[in-house]
C-alpha cells in the first residue's frame, strides 16, 4: 500500500510517498531555517505563509520522485496535531483538497507518533512493544507503544521540553538559530565537567521531566561570568549543559525502563540526533543489555516519510477523515 504523507506542523513543509509504513519511495523536504534564522527561532505567520508557496511543489515533486500519479496512491496521510496551527492548517487543507479530488481515503496522523514511526523506516524489525523517549523542540516524554496506535505516556516534562531549554541556552551563549543543532557541533570538543549545574527531579514523579530549572541556571552562569568581566566558554558550558540535559533524559528512562520491565527502547524527535544523548543511551542500554533502536539521522529532524510511515499503522487501525477535518495545536499522544 502506498501512501502520499504531507506535513507542515512547524517550519519545514515536507511530502513523501511510503510503501507500507516502512520503504520510503520518495522524500521531499522544503526548509526555512535561513528565513527564521534572522529572528532567532521560528515565527509562526512566517512559517505559515512559506507553508503556502511550497506545498504544491513539494507534493508534486514527492510524486514524480516516486514516479507516481495522485491515482497511483492508495490513501493520503497528513500531521494534524500538535503544531503551529496555522502552519498544520496549510497541510490539513491541501490534503483535504487532494482527498476530494482524488477520492483517496485521508488519513489524520498525531505528529509525535510519527516521530516514533521514523525508526520503523530506519529498523525493519522494530515492532512494538517498546519504550520510547521522545525528545523534541516542544515536547518530552517518556511512552510506552503498546501498539502501533496504542500509547501510554509513562512519565513528561513539568515545564520546558529538552529542545527548548538547549534552544534557550544556545540563545543565551549566543549561538544561531536552529540553538540545539549548532550547540551540538559548537560544544563537541569543550570539556563537559567545567561548569556544574542542579539535579532536576520531580518530587513523587520519578519519571517526570524538569528542565526549566537548568535552563536559568546556563542564564545566571552566563551573567555572573560577564558581571566578573570574564569571557563564557561557550564550548565548555555548551559540553557541560548537554551533559546536565542528556543526564536528566537517561537517569530518568533508566528507572521507567527498570521499573517497568523493559528491554527495548527508541529514541524519537529532534533532540534524538543530539551526539551526547546518542552516546549516552547506547552506554546505558549496553549496561542492562536492552536492545536500543535508533531513528537515522536524517530522520530525526521533521520530515513526511515518518508520517507515511505511521499513517500506515493509523490506516490499518481503521483511521479515517473527512472534510470536517480540523488541526489542533495541542494534543495528547494517546488520545
Ligand atoms: O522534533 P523536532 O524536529 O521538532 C518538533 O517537532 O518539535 O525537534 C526540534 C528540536 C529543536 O529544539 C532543535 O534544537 C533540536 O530538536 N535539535 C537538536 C539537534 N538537532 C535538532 N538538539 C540537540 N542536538 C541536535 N543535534
Amino acid at each position: 500500500m502506498k501512501i502520499l504523507a504531507i506535513e507542515s506542523s512547524c517550519d519545514e513543509t515536507a511530502a513523501a510517498v511510503v510503501e507500507d509504513g516502512r520503504r520510503v519511495i520518495s522524500n521531499v523536504i522544503a526548509s526555512q531555517v535561513q528565513e527564521h534564522k534572522i529572528y532567532g527561532g521560528v515565527v509562526p505567520e512566517i512559517a505559515s505563509r512559506r507553508h503556502a508557496e511550497a506545498i504544491s511543489s513539494v507534493v508534486s515533486k514527492a510524486l514524480s520522485d516516486a514516479d507516481m500519479t495522485l491515482e497511483e496512491v492508495d490513501a493520503i496521510a497528513v500531521t494534524y496535531a500538535p503544531g503551529l496551527i496555522g502552519a498544520l492548517l496549510v497541510g490539513v487543507n491541501y490534503a483535504k483538497g487532494l482527498s476530494y479530488a482524488s477520492g483517496k481515503p485521508l488519513v489524520p496522523v498525531h505528529h509525535l507518533r510519527s516521530h516514533i514511526a521514523a525508526s520503523y523506516i530506519t529498523h525493519s524489525d522494530l515492532k512494538p512493544p517498546f519504550f520510547c523517549l521522545v525528545v523534541s523542540g516542544g515536547n518530552t516524554m517518556m511512552v510506552k507503544v503498546k501498539d502501533y496506535t496504542d500509547f501510554e505516556i509513562i512519565g513528561r516534562t513539568r515545564d520546558d521540553a529538552a529542545g527548548e531549554a538547549l534552544d534557550k541556552a544556545a540563545r543565551a551563549m549566543g549561538i544561531p538559530y536552529p540553538g540545539g543543532l549548532n550547540l551540538d557541533r559548537i560544544a563537541k570538543d569543550g570539556k563537559d565537567d567545567s561548569y556544574k549545574f542542579p539535579v532536576p527531579k520531580v518530587e513523587g514523579c520519578p519519571y517526570d521531566f524538569s528542565f526549566s530549572g537548568l535552563k536559568t541556571s546556563v542564564i545566571n552562569t552566563i551573567h555572573n561570568t560577564k558581571q566578573k568581566g570574564e569571557e563564557v566558554n561557550v564550548q565548555d558550558l555548551g559540553a557541560s549543559f548537554m551533559r546536565a540535559v542528556t543526564g536528566c533524559l537517561c537517569r530518568n528512562t533508566e528507572k521507567a525502563m527498570l521499573d517497568n520491565d523493559q528491554t527495548t527502547l527508541v529514541l524519537a524527535g529532534g533532540v534524538s540526533a543530539n551526539s551526547v544523548l546518542r552516546r549516552e543511551v547506547e552506554v546505558l542500554c549496553k549496561k542492562h543489555g536492552w536492545k536500543l533502536y535508533l531513528p537515522e539521522l536524517s530522520l530525526c529532524g521533521d520530515n513526511a516519510a515518518m508520517v507515511g510511515s505511521q499513517g500506515y499503522y493509523e490506516y490499518l487501525a481503521g483511521s479515517r477523515a473527512g472534510l470536517e477535518l480540523n488541526a489542533f495545536a495541542g494534543m495528547e499522544i494517546d488520545k
